[in-house]
């Protein structure tokens, strides 16, 4: 056990501390608690950096303008009746065009597609170089949906719910596409590639 003790990185929080030790032994021996029950933004940032997260893009067309933005805060809801739900600043271009057109296409990436990715996370790059590269079509809303993307989901807004910076946009999925690529993924500030163990 001292081993594995040694092993560990030095803890610099209260917080990492109780989650360090917890996982080294899984026990409920431990006794450090954060000194509030709230965090620093710095300390949340580092943490979620460890999150290894699908990347997909968002997109929407309100009339003849469409947008769209790389998104890691996206989640499946519920599978009867399919829903799905994604946060989305409110400062994003893409933001207003949800809004107002009532629909978003939720495009999660093959890793081949990590260009995408950079084009839509590039801040206020504009929606002809964004959807320069690519083949995109629609399905039952008419949000921009990517050819050759892992899964796609076609969502109608069902609820909008504010949230600090963020709008939580509840989805229910009137159209959806998938194939059998490998996804592309986000960790630590970079792209990555799914590797097989063993
Ligand atoms: C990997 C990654 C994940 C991101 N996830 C989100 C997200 O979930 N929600 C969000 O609002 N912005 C997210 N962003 C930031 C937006 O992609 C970025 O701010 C984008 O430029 C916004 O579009 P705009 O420049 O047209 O306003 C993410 C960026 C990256 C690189």
């Amino acid at each position: 056990m001292a081993t594995a003790h040694n092993a560990l990185p030095v803890p610099h929080s209260p917080v990492q501390a109780r989650s360090l030790a917890h996982g080294a032994e899984r026990s409920s021996e431990v006794t450090e608690m954060p000194a509030s029950d709230s965090v620093n933004e710095a300390d949340f940032k580092t943490a979620m950096r460890q999150v290894t997260s699908s990347v997909a893009v968002i997109t929407a067309r309100s009339g003849r303008a469409r947008n769209g933005l790389t998104a890691t805060a996206v989640c499946s809801v519920s599978a009867e009746p399919p829903t799905m739900l994604v946060c989305i600043n409110r400062s994003a271009t893409a933001d207003g065009l949800i809004d107002e057109s009532g629909a978003f296409a939720i495009n999660f990436l093959a890793d081949e597609q990590h260009k995408v990715a950079r084009l839509f996370s590039t801040s206020k790059l504009s929606p002809e170089e964004r959807f320069a590269d690519g083949r995109w079509i629609s399905l039952a809303t008419g949000s921009p949906v990517l050819d050759g993307a892992v899964a796609t989901f076609d969502c109608r807004v069902i609820e909008k719910v504010p949230s600090g910076t963020h709008h939580i946009y509840f989805g229910r999925v009137v159209g959806v596409t998938s194939l059998d690529e490998e996804a592309l993924l986000y960790r630590d500030g970079s792209f990555r590639r799914l590797a097989a163990i063993g």
